[in-house]
């Protein structure tokens, strides 16, 4: 089909501009930007992070959400049909991320939503008490000795968990416009005010500048290290949602015309601008904790889960106003979570359609219940370790992996050329003044998609695996990993290539 014709076939649209771009901001602001940025910020080198993290900005970051954007928008499909019309050789890439996202990340990330809704409901009564380590591992997730000790579910985050499969249900049922685009017009500007609250609230406590001094001294010593430079990669993919398939399908509901360029640089600079000032709030706020409890600031910095569910509530207990404080944060990472979440629903859903041409409402019932029946694995006391484990091996392999096929396919075999011209063609007369500016943009583009993005991506992964090999991933048992890790990658990629060869039942 040609590209013309293409356009003039129906696919739901976005109501306006503004709502794709609210729908693509709101998949990558999520938990990721809150509590995973600033941590790694500062355990890789604190200001000099800043060096790496925006050089894989630029020359990964943009250029895969670029590719992202414009293949999306070109084939008018999600990604598995993309790369079917790319060569049917290839589908199975673009099944791979949809399935193990949602049959993966989707699984667990909405475990932690539900976490994060049971702590704003403990936020009324500060139910953690003086001691938020012990209740977040003993007496909420009831923390087993190891990843094959599962003795119980645990009801109250499975209630949790029902209620944000649930509202995930309820929005993405009711289709793009309707439910998607409404919901995260309503969610984006909460989300930013509702930030901007706690940051401004955060940098005005009593030793706040000694966190926020934490945060941005930069330490140069550390660039040097590979593995900084890993951690700058993984956050951007992780926290642009690439790889996911999500910005492909967002992207084949724009209108022709659409303004990829500039659309890719919008999302993807709010985003890193957005992880960054969150992350003044953080280190505020441990600087306040510090300063209260008379203790080195270091001794309060941790990372993800601890920071969010120990270090926070602890500080929300000596907070004047903490109470309020507290249901403000755990609201904030709520919206962050389902605004991401409904979008993997959203990258999964335009797959199977595209293929089977199956009906929507019907589509998206069933997989919302068959994606809790799996959160479920999730709930039970050995959780914990289950979620660190498939969150690693999906983070560090899946998208990298995913990453690097995207820049191959795209840069060496369909040729970055055609989707340059699609990009410079969809400018039409509004980009005729800005032509010069966007072809020296794309030029560097082409350079990114076909050396330099594929390089950086395979030196992550090689050092990654080097790693791997030579002590388990946090010292789990080896069966937890091949189980756990590296099965649930296998098992979704022979699954991804069993889909990819099935019939379409629709006209590709
Ligand atoms: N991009 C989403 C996040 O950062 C998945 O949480």
């Amino acid at each position: 089909m040609s590209n013309e014709e293409n356009f003039t076939s129906y696919r739901p649209q976005w109501r306006t501009g503004i709502g794709f771009l609210f729908a693509a901001i709101g998949s990558a602001v999520g938990l990721g930007n809150i509590w995973r940025f600033p941590y790694i910020a500062y355990k890789n080198g604190g200001g000099a992070f800043l060096i790496p993290y925006l050089v894989a900005l630029i020359t990964a970051g943009i250029p895969i959400l670029m590719l992202e954007f414009a293949l999306g928008h070109q084939k008018r499909a999600s990604a598995p049909k993309a790369f079917s019309l790319i060569s049917r050789k290839w589908e199975w890439v673009g099944w791979w991320s949809v399935i193990f996202i949602m049959f993966g990340i989707m699984a667990y990330y909405t475990v932690v939503i539900g976490w994060c809704f049971n702590y704003l409901c403990f936020s009324f009564a500060q139910s953690w008490g003086s001691d938020p380590n012990t209740y977040f591992f003993n007496d909420f997730l009831h923390t087993s000795s190891g990843v094959w000790d599962i003795t119980a579910l645990n009801p109250i985050i499975l209630a949790a968990v029902a209620l944000i499969w649930f509202i995930n249900w309820a929005i993405t049922y009711q289709g793009l416009e309707n439910g998607i685009e409404r919901a995260v017009k309503f969610m984006m500007p909460v989300l930013f005010v509702i930030t901007a609250i706690i940051v401004v609230w955060s940098v005005f406590l009593e030793g706040a500048g000694e966190g926020i001094r934490l945060y941005l001294t930069p330490d140069f010593s550390k660039i040097a290290n590979v593995d900084v430079w890993v951690a700058a990669y993984g956050q951007i993919f992780f926290s642009l949602s690439l790889g996911f398939g999500i910005m492909i399908a967002y992207a084949s509901y724009l209108p022709k015309g659409a303004n990829i360029l500039k659309s890719s640089i919008i999302v993807a600079c709010t985003n890193s601008f957005y992880e960054m000032f969150a992350g003044f709030g953080v280190f505020a706020v441990l600087g306040y904790m510090a300063f209260k409890q008379n203790i080195p600031i270091q001794e309060t910095v941790t990372s993800g889960i601890g920071l969010a569910f120990v270090a926070y509530p602890k500080a929300i207990s000596m907070l004047p106003f903490g109470t309020i404080f507290g249901i403000l944060f755990f609201f904030l990472l709520c919206i962050a979570g389902i605004s991401s979440s409904i979008s993997i629903i959203e990258a999964f859903t335009a797959a199977l359609n595209d293929k089977f041409a199956l009906p929507r409402n019907k589509m998206i019932t069933w997989l919302c219940i068959l994606g809790f029946a799996e959160s479920i694995l999730f709930t039970t006391d050995a959780g914990l370790y289950w979620l660190d484990i498939v969150d690693h091996f999906i983070n560090h392999y899946g998208l990298i992996s995913v990453g690097i096929l995207e820049a191959v396919i795209v840069g060496w075999l369909y040729k970055t050329d055609t989707l340059k011209a699609h990009i410079l063609k969809q400018l039409g007369e509004s980009g005729t003044r800005h032509r010069a500016v966007s072809k020296a943009i794309l030029q560097v583009w082409v350079i990114c998609i076909r050396y330099i993005t594929p390089a950086a991506l395979g030196i992550a992964i090689i050092n990654s695996l080097i790693t791997e090999f030579s002590k388990p991933y946090e010292g789990y048992p080896v069966s937890g990993i091949i189980v756990l890790g590296v099965g649930w990658l296998l098992v979704t990629h022979v699954a991804a290539v069993l889909v990819s060869g099935l019939p379409w039942k629709r006209n590709r």
